[in-house]
C-alpha cells in the first residue's frame, strides 16, 4: 500500500518570456510618463500588498472579506458547486479560501504574475483543502492566455475579487470581460468584486495609509524594474502621491520626481523635471448601474449582487447573455 500523502499544488507553469521592452519604453517616452500597474508584483510588492490590506484606511479587503463571508451558501447557490474555479490575480487566494467548502470546485486554478508568491500560496491551498486539485499558472493575464488550453477539464466559473478589474481602462475592462466570456461559455459564470463610488475623503485614505505602507509599495515599482531590467531608477528621488481624480471617477497614483534627473532603462535616458510624475495606476470605481453596463458591453448579464451595509464594496455573479 502506498503511504498517504498530502495534497500539493502542481508546480507552476510558467510562461515563456514575453518581449516587454517595448510596451515599457512606449509609456516612459509618453509626456504624461506611464507603466503597467503589474509592475508592482514582484514578490516584495505582493508582501507589501499583503500588508496594505491589513492597513486599518484599506476598506476594500476586509469589506469584501464580509461579504464573500456573510453570502456563501447564496454565492454557492448562484454559481452551482463542483466547477473548475479560475481567479485572474489570486494574490495570497485568501478570499478563495473562504468559498471552497460552500462551492467545493473540482479544481482551482490561481492565476498570477508573482510567480513566488503564487507558488507559496498555492502550496498553501493545497494542505489546507486536501480534496482539491490546485493548478497555479504563472501568467500575465494582459498578454498570454496561452493557459487557457491547459485546464483542467469541467463547468468553469471566474473568480476576480479585489477589484483588480478597476485596474483597467474602461475599454480594457470591456476587453477583458469579453475574454472571461468566452473562457466561461454558456453554463459557466463570473464572480466579481467591484469597488463603488463614495465619499473622496475615505477614498484618498486609503490609498495614503498613515504606516506608508501604500507609499512603499509604489516606490518599489521602482526596484522591481531595476532589478527585472537592470535599470538605474533612483527610489529615493520620488515620492509617493495617489488622490481621487472626481472627473475620471478613478484613484491615481503617481511616483513624482522630486528633482531634475535622469535614468537609465533599457538603454535609454528617461529625463524626469522636478514635480514630473510617472502614472503607476488607476482604480476605477463603479456605481451598480456603471457595473451593469460594463457587464452588459461584454456579453454578461448581472445575475445576482451582494453589499455591504455601508455600499462600500460589492460582489457580482455574471452569466451569459442570452
Ligand atoms: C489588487 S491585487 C488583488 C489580489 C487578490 N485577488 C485580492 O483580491 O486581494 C492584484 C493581483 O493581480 C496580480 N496581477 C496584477 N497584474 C497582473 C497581470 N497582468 N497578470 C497576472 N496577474 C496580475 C497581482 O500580482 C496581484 O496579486
Amino acid at each position: 500500500m502506498e503511504p498517504a500523502r498530502s495534497n500539493q499544488a502542481n508546480q507552476l507553469t510558467t510562461p515563456e518570456e514575453n518581449d516587454h521592452e517595448e510596451e515599457i519604453l512606449t509609456g516612459l517616452r509618453k509626456n504624461q510618463k506611464t507603466i503597467s500597474p503589474k509592475w508592482f508584483y514582484d514578490t516584495e510588492g505582493s508582501a507589501l500588498f499583503e500588508r496594505i490590506t491589513q492597513q486599518p484606511e484599506y476598506y476594500p479587503t476586509r469589506t469584501e472579506i464580509d461579504i464573500l463571508r456573510d453570502n456563501r451558501a447564496a454565492i454557492a447557490a448562484a454559481c452551482g458547486v463542483g466547477c473548475v474555479m479560475i481567479e485572474p490575480g489570486a494574490g495570497n487566494c485568501e478570499k478563495a479560501r473562504l468559498l471552497f467548502d460552500a462551492i467545493r470546485p473540482t479544481a482551482y486554478v490561481p492565476l498570477d504574475i508573482s510567480a513566488t508568491f503564487l507558488q507559496a500560496a498555492a502550496d498553501e491551498v493545497a494542505a489546507q483543502f486536501p480534496w482539491l486539485r490546485v493548478h497555479p499558472v504563472c501568467a500575465d493575464f494582459t498578454r498570454d492566455w496561452s493557459f487557457v488550453d491547459d485546464l483542467p477539464a469541467g463547468r468553469r466559473i471566474v473568480f476576480y475579487p479585489g477589484s483588480t478589474i478597476g485596474n483597467l481602462e474602461p475599454a480594457a475592462a470591456t476587453d477583458f470581460l469579453r475574454r472571461v466570456r468566452g473562457l466561461v461559455g454558456a453554463d459557466g459564470g463570473l464572480l466579481l468584486g467591484v469597488d463603488l463610488h463614495k465619499d473622496r475623503d475615505i477614498l484618498n485614505a486609503a490609498y495614503n495609509d498613515a504606516a506608508g505602507i501604500t507609499a512603499q509599495f509604489n516606490i518599489n515599482l521602482l526596484s522591481h524594474l531595476n532589478r527585472a531590467l537592470d535599470a538605474d531608477f533612483h527610489p529615493q528621488h520620488f515620492e509617493h502621491s495617489a488622490f481621487y481624480n472626481a472627473d475620471e471617477q478613478r484613484i491615481e497614483m503617481h511616483l513624482v520626481s522630486t528633482k531634475d534627473h535622469s535614468v537609465r532603462c533599457l538603454d535609454e535616458d528617461i529625463h524626469f523635471a522636478q514635480g514630473e510624475t510617472l502614472h503607476t495606476e488607476n482604480s476605477y470605481k463603479y456605481s451598480p448601474e456603471s457595473l451593469n453596463a460594463l457587464a452588459t458591453s461584454a456579453g454578461f448579464q448581472v445575475a445576482s449582487s451582494w453589499f455591504d451595509e455601508q455600499q462600500l464594496f460589492s460582489v457580482h455573479y455574471l452569466v451569459c447573455a442570452p
